[in-house]
């Protein structure tokens, strides 16, 4: 069985007691904290950035893992990085240079991610995958939490899972957007390794009981 890793959204906490959430979730069993940032401009939301990512990195040991959802993305990485990152990712759309922002992440000390979103070809992979730490598969158009999860994002997983293990290569898959109890276990056997869910933690009164049974879901595979 593959190592699966629970990283719940923090989009969808109480954003009067960030950090306490952050620890709950942790406490309940979560692997990674994901971080969504938004701008108002590549996405039609706006949330929040580095100086909050600096606040919650002494809460925890967990990885955080930063998905940028702004555009440009360039100037915001050494800000993140320095703000205590794990793992960056940005979405291939929103930098002029993709194959520079990959080494830009790196120079930082960082992990990479490329994200796609349900439109965006996989041809963006061609000749970066060998680069990438971690690639993201969008299962909603990035922008909110609580929406639905498109089923053809399965079939991304199975083709980018396909590409990883042929290559022979060391890449996190992770697949985001309306990930619930419920559907893990169909997502996991498409491929993916690590599970983003926003709503379906946060939204739930015990933490540990919903990641709990994600877990439960993923071991009957
Ligand atoms: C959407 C964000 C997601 C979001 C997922 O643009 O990238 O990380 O928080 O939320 P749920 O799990 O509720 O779909
Ligand atoms: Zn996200």
């Amino acid at each position: 069985m593959p190592n699966y890793l629970i990283a719940p959204s923090i989009l969808s906490a109480n954003f009067a007691k960030l950090g306490e959430e952050i620890v709950d979730v942790i406490n309940a069993g979560a692997d990674i904290i994901h971080f969504d940032v938004m701008d108002n401009h590549y996405v039609p939301n706006l949330t929040i950035g580095p100086l909050v990512c600096e606040a919650i990195r002494p809460l925890t040991r967990a990885p955080i893992d930063v998905h940028l959802m702004v555009k440009p993305v360039d100037r915001i990485i050494p800000d993140f990085a320095k703000a205590g990152a794990n793992i960056i990712s940005f979405h291939p759309e929103a930098s002029e240079h993709i194959d520079r922002t990959i080494g830009l992440i790196k120079d930082q000390g960082c992990k990479a991610g490329l994200v796609f979103n349900p439109a965006t070809p996989l041809n963006y992979l061609d000749h970066v995958i060998e680069k990438l730490d971690l690639i993201l598969i969008m299962s909603v158009n990035p922008g909110f939490g609580g929406q639905k999860f498109i089923p053809e994002a399965l079939n991304k997983i199975r083709t980018v899972r396909r590409m990883i293990d042929e290559k022979g290569l060391n890449i996190m898959l992770e697949i985001d957007g309306g990930v619930k109890v419920d559907n893990i276990a169909e997502i996991a056997r498409a491929g993916a390794d690590t599970f983003v869910a926003g709503s379906a933690i946060y939204n739930t009164p015990d933490y540990k009981a919903t990641i709990d049974q994600m877990r439960a879901a993923l071991a009957k595979l």
